[in-house]
């Protein structure tokens, strides 16, 4: 084995990326921490896989280098399915952020949720895990008292921050109730900053931009786009050229073109070259480029085939005239499909549902680019 198959490949995809291997993003985490620093709510959107919650984490990291009374509590809603669970996340995240040990932690939700009895259990991996058992009449206090926590925390002096990821997944559970209970009371934590962040656009945008919902305009709203190409070159280049000398900077430009400049797709593609790189010292590096885009189109062809199999007729032909039609003009009256304006627009909507297209302006994009591709080789 020689001595480079033992180098760490440092693009790493389909989890948080943060530390080392998190490129870039300076203005974004400096802004963020200010308006935390500020104690302003924040709605942060983009397109899936573009980066949020790396980005999120990563600013909590940069907070918590330069302020050592620094909390983040974090609530991913893509694991919650109902009200208690959001409950009891926000409390363990306040027990651990309130330097609580598990003895503390039981009594003090014994003073302070008066009559309600706290279980502690253990989870597979040995954590303690608060539960309460509480009765439908029980619930509104318990609510509010658990919502406060975060402004309890920063009455104590700490800068809080309190990241509610996926937010939009909130929907499943009595969604605008559960909003207005919440914007009750949080619209009071003058010291407290709430980080909304999500991906599903329609429903996230209706969530903060209409004026009939409870959460309408509660924070800043950021949009967060891809990672420009001159910030993420040096990351590409220098890091392929360690392995594999020719590369220079139009491979790494390539990569990004290639991936449409999303991160998620140049990580997964850069973490493919980089392993041919190291396995093939000889080839070019285009040569590795077109190697690992089709070593991904490969591997993924039987997921690809799989999702087009469940689509119906009339999905499967938006999708031929989204590839044709670039994403826009789908109700042009040179229809060859031959599809009502009612189908398309009820495909259209499924296929958003489903995940495999988002709608940005009047474009219609396909959120896996690699899908894309393997659908143009094979329509
Ligand atoms: N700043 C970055 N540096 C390096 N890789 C990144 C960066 N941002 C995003 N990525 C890549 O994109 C992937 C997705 O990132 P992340 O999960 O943070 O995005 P997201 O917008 O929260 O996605 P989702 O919509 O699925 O929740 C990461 O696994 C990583 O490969
Ligand atoms: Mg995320």
């Amino acid at each position: 084995m020689s001595r480079k198959t033992n180098i760490e490949n440092p693009f790493l995809y389909g989890k948080v990326v943060t530390g080392k291997y998190f490129v870039n993003r300076e203005k974004e985490r400096q802004e963020i921490a200010r308006e935390i620093e500020q104690h302003t709510n924040i709605i942060l959107y983009s397109p899936r896989r573009y980066g949020k919650t790396s980005l999120v984490l990563q600013t909590f990291i940069d907070l918590s280098l330069k302020h050592k009374d620094f909390s983040a509590l974090i609530v991913d809603f893509y694991t919650i399915t109902s009200k208690e669970k959001f409950l009891l996340r926000l409390a363990d995240e306040y027990g651990k952020n309130a330097g609580l040990t598990l003895e503390k932690l039981i009594r003090h939700f014994k003073t302070f949720l008066t009559g309600i009895v706290p279980i502690i259990t253990v989870d597979a991996m040995g954590n303690p895990r608060v539960e309460i058992q509480m009765t439908p009449g029980q619930m509104p206090l318990i609510f509010e008292q658990i919502v406060n926590l975060p402004q309890k925390l920063a009455e104590t002096g700490k800068l809080v921050a309190v990241f509610f990821d996926e937010f939009q997944e909130t929907h499943h559970f009595n969604g605008q109730n559960f909003q207005k209970e919440l914007r009750a009371i949080i619209q009071h934590h003058s010291h407290v900053s709430y980080i909304f962040s999500g991906s599903k656009h329609h429903l996230f945008e209706t969530m903060f931009e209409n004026p009939e919902n409870p959460l309408y305009r509660i924070g800043k709203r950021m949009e967060l786009g891809k990672i420009p190409l001159e910030n993420y070159l040096p990351f590409l280049t220098q890091n392929l050229k360690k392995v594999h000398p020719q590369f220079t900077e139009k491979q790494g430009e390539e990569i990004y073109a290639q991936a449409n400049g999303i991160p998620y797709y140049v990580q997964m593609l850069a973490h493919e070259v980089f392993n041919l790189a190291v396995l093939k010292p000889r080839a070019k590096p285009e040569e590795l480029i077109h190697q690992a885009v089709n070593d991904i189109l490969d591997n993924k062809s039987e997921e690809f085939g799989f999702i087009f199999e469940h689509l119906n007729r009339s999905e499967r032909l938006t999708l031929e005239m989204l590839i044709k039609k670039d994403g826009q003009g789908l109700f042009k009256k040179d229809n060859q499909y031959i599809l009502a304006p009612s189908t398309i627009k009820k495909a259209l909507t499924n296929l958003q549902q489903k995940g495999i297209i988002e709608r940005r302006g009047n474009r219609y994009h396909f959120q896996d680019i690699f899908f894309e591709r393997w659908l143009r080789q094979h329509l």
